[in-house]
């Protein structure tokens, strides 16, 4: 199993500090920066793009992880590239062809990752998969902040870390640390957690109980 990662979403942060509020998921243990991009046509919610990346891409030492939430991915993974993405995710619900896509990411030097979204079965990246840096499965549908934990990904989290070999799993919505031992346990090793983390009084502390349940630490 790859090494746990703990990615804190912005998007339940404080939007009027975002800076500050990066330096404090760092500070508290944050391994990726996880940003969520939405257009208001792939969800029915509209939140930021490249020009708020490229900001705050010098507040952050760990590397910034975008989650495109948008139709025509194609059309703007230069631009998050050019911003200072380090990790380019896109949906295959959204992509028409996406092993081109994938290749483009990686031409612009970042790493990639497809997205599923929690209605779509994993045998949809079957002939994808060996081409990825990572599989984000949503456990939630995407959209929101703060929605709760779809108890069916168990098993489509266990499917694709069968598939994926030792590369990054990441799983996003819904994480905290009631969800996070069985996610663990099925597979994922890169846990997005939103409002778990930035609605905690101590960011430290909802990130070391996120961690608390790895199984290797647990035998040992
Ligand atoms: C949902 C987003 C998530 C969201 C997670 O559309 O992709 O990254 O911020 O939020 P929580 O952790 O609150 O479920
Ligand atoms: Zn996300």
């Amino acid at each position: 199993m790859p090494e746990l990662k703990i990615a804190p979403s912005i998007l339940a942060s404080d939007f009027s500090r975002l800076g500050e509020e990066i330096g404090a998921a760092i500070a508290a243990g944050a391994d990726l920066i996880h940003v969520d991009v939405m257009d208001g046509h792939f969800t029915p919610n509209i939140t930021i793009g490249p020009p708020v990346v490229s900001a705050l891409r010098q507040h952050s030492s760990v590397p910034m992880d975008v989650h495109l939430m948008i139709t025509n991915p194609e059309d703007y993974v230069e631009d998050f590239a050019n911003a200072g993405a380090d990790i380019i995710t896109f949906h295959v619900e959204a992509a028409i062809h996406p092993h081109r896509l994938i290749d483009r990411i990686k031409q612009l030097g970042c790493r990639a990752g497809i997205v599923l979204n929690p209605g779509t079965s994993h045998d949809t990246i079957e002939y994808l998969v060996d081409y990825v840096d990572m599989v984000l499965l949503m456990t939630v549908n995407p959209g929101f902040g703060g929605q709760k934990f779809i108890p069916e990904m168990i098993r489509k989290i266990q499917s694709v870390r069968a598939m994926l070999g030792d590369r990054d799993l990441q799983v996003d919505g819904g994480i905290d640390a009631e969800t996070a031992p069985a996610v663990i346990q099925a597979g994922a090793n890169v846990l997005v957690a939103g409002s778990y983390v930035f609605g905690s009084p101590s960011y430290l502390d909802a990130i070391e109980s996120l961690r608390a349940e790895q199984p290797d630490q647990a035998t040992t």
